[in-house]
């Protein structure tokens, strides 16, 4: 449902604009294990009531944008439309996390028409730049690289964070032309 919301606006802006604010969207939704893994590591009961009481991104869309700017507009868009409800927002690219993490982060809550009626269904959605995107695939693979290595570790976070404030600034210099 979300993914169709962020497809029609994105063809709206391009016949409006002849350009398009989202590059790519990917979507996905949590598996059973995965959920089990959470709510043991949160220390909760592994069962659905637990699921629908304690996770929000179960669903999960992750929004690829062009520039900084789109990322408020896209955001801004989504959160206006009347059937979605917003419940929570992070801006980690005006208070980037201190590792250097920048994106921007909603959970929403959409109606779901199922067999048997109405279901209000949370998402998290992780709106960021292709910049920040790339930031974030390449220091997933790194971090788990690195684990139980104290060392590497250690140097890692430091050039991380490094190149985290050197691709943010390329970000802005790409917006400004
Ligand atoms: P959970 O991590 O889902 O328990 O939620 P949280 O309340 O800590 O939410 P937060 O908004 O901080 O992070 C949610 C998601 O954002 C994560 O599951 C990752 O997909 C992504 N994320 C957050 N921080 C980082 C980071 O430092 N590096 C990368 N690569 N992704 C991150
Ligand atoms: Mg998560």
């Amino acid at each position: 449902e979300v993914q169709t919301k962020l497809e029609v606006l994105n063809d709206d802006l391009k016949s409006r604009y002849q350009r398009n604010p989202i590059h790519s969207i990917k979507s996905r939704i949590k598996k059973p294990v995965s959920l089990a893994k959470k709510l043991r590591k949160k220390g909760l009961p592994v069962s659905v009531d637990s699921i629908k009481g304690n996770i929000n991104d179960v669903a999960g869309v992750r929004v690829i944008c062009s520039f900084v700017d789109d990322i408020y507009t896209i955001s801004e868009m989504l959160t206006s439309q009347t059937d979605i409800t917003l419940i929570s927002q992070k801006d980690y690219i005006e208070h980037p996390k201190p590792n250097g993490y920048r994106s921007f982060h909603m959970i929403i809550e959409v109606p779901i028409y199922t067999s048997t009626g109405k279901q209000i269904a949370p998402v998290e959605i992780q709106i960021r730049t292709i910049a920040m995107d790339f930031w974030a695939s390449l220091e997933h693979q790194l971090h788990y690289k690195s684990i139980g290595n104290a060392t590497a570790s250690s140097s890692l976070t430091g050039e991380l964070k490094h190149c985290a404030e050197t691709i943010a600034s390329i970000d802005l210099k790409m917006q400004e032309m």
